[in-house]
């Protein structure tokens, strides 16, 4: 065949044809021996670890895909105690695990992240706290603790509370001609829009153009960059930015992105310089996180620079909206379906507003009951399922098994938090369980729909402030019914969703 084709070329070009075929061959080849012996080392890893057969091309995902990954891993907790190899295609093996103990050996130290997963964050997040490791990991993650401190975070519950009450205000509408409402994406523009405020210190509502197309572009990253993941087809970066639609589009999501918050923080430097804003941030009512992150410094008085401001922004703005918006739609769902939970949860906050439709910070402390609902959401339906870590060095869980330094692991947390060797009837919506008392009697790696350890979410107060308003104002407005028409079909990306959105039926009650 390439003699044939070689034959209809003129001499150089047909020379320089073979070259090109040879070449793309060898470096195939090379490719091919590589994946090869990475598979090798992965398994001999694994060899104590039995799983479920494996498909030759899929390995496991296509058995999950079929019957509902989440679910099919948990049924696989039955037959595999504490772990089991998980294949995604045949060349990235992992330990998948969902044992307190085992995920305390793992996760209570700071192994860097899985780059055949993460890998994939980088077009658009750069190298922000979520990926980074090692020393620099460390200095951002000391820079940027100060953004979640409370006195920071104390004046986003206004931001909750105006975003939260537009999208009421929405559902009013859309009530008039139709009681069930697909709450899913509402949820999700409610919380864009008050990450926006809280990042860049406004929304895109009355923006300028430049905002919406951001707003958009962020949308569409989000969806577009969970899909590559289960696409084995999508894991070469050559095939999936040239020759793919999908891949185009990211990349020109990603730019829009880029230009924007390369504007802000130029705009807000050039503000700041301008008014040798150092002393005059002080007074602001109000700081946006990007105010926070350009004060930042460390001892040495060392800032981030650039590149590492417009990552953490990148990563903010991916880490918090997309997984806030899983939390709140989900235990909506969840209250939805136990109407006694959802009533005592609106006296309590009927209790404690009094005739105030309108919540502040002294407020939060006081939903005790809400806040017990709101984890046994989070437990049954974690909003960041699973997430991945890359060894680098050997480990030896509690029953004497090890894995060596390289070796991958999952960390499932859907499977913990509902492993019947964990939790007794883990299908049941218990609010109990997260009581104070009971609380202290748990292993402290039963629950952590925020990961746990040195990686844990840095900014689980700021989702469990916004959670808490933005239910509060929602159970006071509403009461929420099932569809049973349209009951939710749980997708795992990398955030929790939902294939066909969540749809409830609304009660307007004030
Ligand atoms: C209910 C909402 C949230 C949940 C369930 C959640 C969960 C998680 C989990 C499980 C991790 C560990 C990820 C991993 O190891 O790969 C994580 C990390 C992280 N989260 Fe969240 N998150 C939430 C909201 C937020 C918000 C609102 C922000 C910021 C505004 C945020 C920022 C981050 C960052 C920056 C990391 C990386 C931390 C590090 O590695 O040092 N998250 N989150």
């Amino acid at each position: 065949m390439l003699s044939w084709l070689s034959s209809w070329l003129p001499g150089s070009l047909s020379k320089l044809w073979l070259w090109a075929v040879s070449l793309g061959l060898t470096l195939s080849l090379l490719q091919l021996i590589r994946l090869l012996s990475r598979r090798q080392k992965l398994l001999q890893g694994l060899k104590s670890f039995p799983g479920p057969p494996t498909h030759w091309l899929f390995g496991h995902v296509k058995e999950m895909k079929k019957e509902g990954e989440l679910d099919k891993v948990l049924s696989w907790t039955n037959i595999y105690p504490c772990a089991h190899q998980l294949w995604m295609g045949n060349f990235i093996g992992f330990l998948n695990i969902y044992d307190p103990d085992y995920t305390k050996a793992v996760y209570s130290r700071g192994d860097p992240k899985a780059w055949d997963i993460y890998g994939f964050f980088l077009p658009w997040m750069g190298k922000g706290l979520l990926v980074l490791d090692g020393p620099k990991w460390f200095q951002h993650r000391k820079l940027l603790t100060p953004a979640f401190h409370s006195e920071v975070l104390k004046p986003y519950v206004d931001v909750f509370v105006e975003s939260t009450k537009a999208m009421l205000n929405k559902w009013d509408k859309k009530i008039q001609e139709d009681k069930c409402v697909n709450i899913f994406p509402d949820v999700g523009h409610m919380a864009l829009d008050s990450l926006m405020k809280c990042i860049f210190g406004r929304s895109s509502g009355s923006q300028p153009e430049s905002d919406t197309k951001y707003y958009l572009a962020i949308g569409e990253l989000t969806l577009l960059m969970q899909e590559p993941m289960a696409a084995f087809q999508y894991h070469n970066d050559i095939f999936y930015y040239w020759f793919t639609l999908h891949g185009r589009k990211f990349l020109q999501a990603c730019k829009v992105a880029h230009d924007h918050t390369d504007k802000v923080i130029r705009a807000r430097k050039a503000a700041l310089k301008e008014e040798e804003e150092q002393e005059k941030i002080q007074e602001k009512k109000r700081l946006d996180f990007l105010d926070i992150l350009l004060g930042a410094g460390d001892e040495n008085k060392t800032k981030l620079s650039d590149a590492d401001l417009r990552s953490e922004v990148d990563t903010f703005m991916f880490e918090g909206h997309d997984t806030t918006t899983s939390a709140i739609s989900w235990f909506l769902y969840c209250i939805a379906l136990n109407p006694e939970h959802q009533k005592r949860c609106r006296e309590e906050i009927q209790n404690i507003l009094g005739n105030r439709d309108t919540i502040q910070w002294e407020d939060l402390g006081k939903m005790t009951y809400l806040t017990m609902c709101i984890k046994v959401s989070f437990r049954l339906y974690p909003p960041v399922p699973q997430v991945y870590r890359q060894l680098n060095k050997p480990v030896t869980f509690p029953d004497g098994r090890s894995l060596p330094e390289g070796s991958l692991v999952s960390l499932h947390i859907y499977a913990l938090h509902r492993n019947p060797a964990i939790w007794d009837k883990p299908e049941m919506f218990d609010p109990q369980r997260f009581s104070p008392e009971n609380s202290s009697t748990r292993h402290p790696y039963a629950f952590i729909p925020f990961s746990a350890g040195p990686r844990n979410c840095i900014g689980q107060q700021f989702a469990m402030m916004e959670t808490k308003v933005v239910t509060a104002l929602c159970l006071l407005h509403f009461e929420f019914s099932p569809e049973p028409s349209r009951p939710p079909i749980k997708r795992l990306k990398l955030v929790l969703g939902s294939e066909n959105g969540i749809h409830l039926n609304l009660k307007k009650l004030i």
